[in-house]
């Protein structure tokens, strides 16, 4: 059985008092209304972690939304993964598409961040997806395929076993436009075939893919009862406890 995770990504959301706040009533949720061994994880603005580590417990797990790709030194402003890790955190997101849009992320770059989140025992849920031109002019299963060899096909197969991938069009992202569980299933499934192209099949079958788009209460149970979709990572939604923890309960068995 492949691990299902529920990520919410706050991005630049949420001052401390109101991430608090918001944190503490999906703790709460989390703790009554979930049944079963899906993750609940939130990826939070750097300020929010050290704080929301000690009150998610095991109840709810704490990603960060990026890292620096190197251990420390003269870089003003940056976060490494090992200060992520100091504060509790387990996960953090990788190649968001709009760190690769605004920030100007380069695949290599991005295997380098892969690499460094590894090292300091993060698990990376790294992000690939086209855009609309790149999805309607049929150019998207090779984009994919170049976000995957350039971020973490490089790894060595151990260490590619503990990355979470995360399929996110980015014409579905924040758009309210949601890829049809058929159009993200088939991606996922494409995925999955070049893990087992590069990684061996069995490896392809334990690697949790996670949709991202535009994903709701209300879309959820459709997308993740896909052969290929182990979860969401989860955007807007992520900032309303009812709508994020209706999301993890899609998974309660
Ligand atoms: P969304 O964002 O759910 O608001 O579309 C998803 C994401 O960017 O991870």
């Amino acid at each position: 059985m492949r691990k299902k995770i529920v990520a919410g990504n706050w991005k630049m959301n949420l001052d401390y008092a109101e991430g608090i706040s918001l944190f503490s009533e999906i703790v709460n949720m989390v703790r009554d209304e979930q049944k079963g061994e899906q993750l609940a994880v939130i990826c939070a603005p750097f300020i929010h972690l050290n704080s929301l580590s000690k009150l998610g417990g095991t109840t709810v797990r704490i990603g960060a939304q990026n890292c620096h790709q190197n251990e420390s030194g003269a870089f003003t402003g940056e976060i490494s993964a090992k200060m992520i890790k100091s504060v509790g955190c387990e996960y953090v997101i990788i190649g968001h598409s709009e760190r690769r849009q605004y920030f100007a992320e380069s695949d290599e770059l991005l295997a380098a961040k892969t690499s460094a989140a590894l090292k300091n025992n993060l698990i990376p849920i790294f992000c690939i997806g086209e855009t609309l031109d790149e999805r309607n002019n049929g150019s998207y299963f090779d984009v994919i395929k170049t976000q995957l060899t350039g971020g973490v096909f490089g790894l060595s197969a151990e260490d590619f076993s503990k990355v979470v991938l995360a399929y996110e069009p980015v014409w579905a992202i924040g758009t309210g436009l949601t890829a049809t569980s058929e159009q993200a299933q088939e991606v996922h499934a494409y995925i999955r075939k070049e893990i087992a192209a590069k990684y061996g099949e069995e490896l392809a079958e334990k690697t949790t893919i996670l949709y991202g788009g535009s994903c709701n209460p209300k879309n959820a149970a459709e997308l993740f009862a896909q052969k290929d979709i182990d979860g969401g990572l989860i955007g807007g939604a992520s900032l309303k406890s009812r709508d994020f923890v209706d999301i993890v309960k899609t998974f309660n068995s």
